[in-house]
């Protein structure tokens, strides 16, 4: 018989999501350009399988691929971003793909990108994307999808993704995570909606991963406070986690970084985390957000923050000879007797900070939605995050509980219940940022929030005499407040007295 779905990319998340397609009942016509990839997939589902029939079939060529699926053809890419997906499309329309047929693009692509592709593409196939967060267990056992496109597309891809996606309990709002082969989720609600026009999903997914940056990167500073100041050990860093896990933090990314800090180094006996070169990676998801914040003119200090901090820890060779030229504040260990306190204002810096940076993602998103014409519905989207992907968080919820109390929110950190938690949380939060800043640890991320919420709540900033200054040198005007805004004005410096003309 003919398959459902042809998919094309056989790597760690193509392999995944095929196996998921399959547990759900799909037919799924499998190719790679490595052979050995397509291999260890099929070896992968007949190790599953068992005695029974094996669920996925490969095939060794594009034209094979459309003669062993079902026309329209619905073609799944999980490719890698970028040409890729150009050459496998253009691949296809030679094997005859027809315009008819489904293209569905679920790689970290660049919003634009698939903008530009879905107008290329137009009257030759349709392309839609879905972004994926999950990882590879996420792609195996439920991600979260984020999909965007042709409405029509969506309405053949929609059942699919529903069958595959993390599906959340709907009394307690957390996850079900049931991770076995053959036996996938079926019950709960589904963490894949239909995000918008295309661009929107990858958008969306975007910004999940801006907020993902700086998630990770906040999680890292409280770390080194720890370790710094608190003279913690890996071991008991992870404790305080996985106690941080049962409140307000619990999330997958505290339980992962508490998972890493209890490992131990097999060759060296030593904390694993001790062997690890503090030189991180990035491969620009990151690194978008930030630069779409600065584009749109929207702050997401937070994220860009996480991105610099990255990029900062790459230049190690330079950080080992400032370390022995630089001075810094001699680090005082904090008592012993005041540790709990200093883990207490930690947790609540850590959480006052989270917030932040999912009201800065939040807005960046509505911002960009308004440039755009794109109607994303926020409540759904905290809703597709509270399970499946690498920022799921109990957390979410009570960002979809404020959109749904107000779907026209401008700011999270106006939602009653945020006003509170900040409120009650902040004495924390400074002293946390304070404690590092003296004792010379770094935490751009923690602090940059501060900022932001500090700058967010002045009804006064000084841009006032940022406007004189620009005034002074350039003759850029301002506005008064004692006139109407639209009325400029300009000083005529050089001259006696220093008089103000209207524009
Ligand atoms: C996810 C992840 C996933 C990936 C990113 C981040 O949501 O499943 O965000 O997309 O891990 O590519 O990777 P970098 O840290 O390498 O930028």
């Amino acid at each position: 018989a003919l398959c459902d779905i042809g998919f094309i990319g056989a790597g760690v998340m193509g392999k995944n999501l095929i196996l998921n397609l399959a547990d759900n009942g799909y037919k799924v016509c499998a190719y790679d350009l490595d052979q050995n990839r397509l291999n260890a997939l099929l070896e992968q589902d007949a190790k599953e399988r068992g005695d029974r029939p094996p669920r996925v079939q490969g095939c060794n060529s594009y034209t094979e691929l459309l003669a062993k699926v079902k026309a329209p053809h619905l073609i799944i890419l999980s490719v890698p971003a970028g040409a890729p997906v150009d050459d496998v499309c253009n691949k296809l329309l030679d094997a005859g793909l027809k315009a008819d047929d489904i293209v569905v693009d679920t790689g970290n692509s660049l919003w634009t990108d698939s903008v530009e592709r879905c107008r290329r593409y137009e009257g030759k196939l349709i392309f839609f994307t879905t972004a994926v967060s999950g990882g590879e267990v996420g792609a195996r056992f439920g991600p979260s999808l984020m999909p965007s496109g042709d409405p029509y597309a969506w309405s053949r891809i929609e059942p699919v993704w529903h069958a595959i996606a993390a599906k959340v309990d709907p009394a307690s709002g957390q996850p079900i995570e049931r991770f076995e082969p053959g036996n996938p989720v079926k019950e709960g609600e589904p963490c894949a909606a239909y995000i918008g026009p295309i661009g929107s999903g990858h958008y969306v997914k975007m910004v999940h991963n801006g907020i993902e940056y700086a998630d990770m990167q906040m999680i890292c500073e409280a770390y080194h406070v720890m370790r710094s100041a608190l003279a913690m050990s890996p071991a008991d860093i992870a404790a305080v986690f996985r106690e941080w896990n049962q409140g307000p933090l619990n999330s997958y990314l505290i339980s992962i970084s508490a998972e890493v800090l209890a490992t131990v180094d097999a060759d060296t006996e030593q904390p694993l985390v001790d062997v690890i070169l503090d030189r991180a990676g990035q491969k620009g998801t990151g690194l978008w957000t930030a630069v779409s914040s600065l584009e749109v003119g929207c702050p997401a200090p937070s994220i860009a923050e996480a991105v610099f901090a990255r990029s900062l820890s790459t230049r190690k060779v330079l950080r080992s000879r400032a370390a022995k030229k630089l001075q810094g504040p001699t680090v005082e260990a904090i008592a012993p007797a005041r540790r709990a306190e200093a883990i207490a204002q930690l947790h609540d810096a850590l959480y006052c900070a989270k917030i932040c940076v999912y009201a800065q993602g939040f807005d960046l998103m509505k911002l960009a939605a308004r440039e755009q014409g794109w109607q994303l519905n926020f409540a759904e989207i905290a809703r597709i995050w509270r399970a499946g992907c690498i920022i799921r968080a109990v957390f979410l919820q009570s960002i979809s509980d404020a959109y749904e109390r107000d779907v026209k929110l401008s700011n999270l950190l106006l939602d009653d219940f945020f006003v509170q938690q900040i409120a009650e949380h902040q004495g924390n939060w400074r002293r946390a940022v304070a404690d590092a800043t003296l004792n010379g640890i770094p935490v751009p991320a923690l602090s940059s929030a501060l900022s932001y919420y500090d700058a967010f709540r002045m009804e006064s900033l000084p841009a006032n005499l940022l406007q004189g200054q620009r005034d002074f040198f350039g003759a850029h005007t301002f506005s008064r407040v004692d006139r109407p805004e639209q009325q400029k004005y300009h000083v005529q410096w050089s001259e006696p007295g220093r008089p103000v003309v209207e524009i």
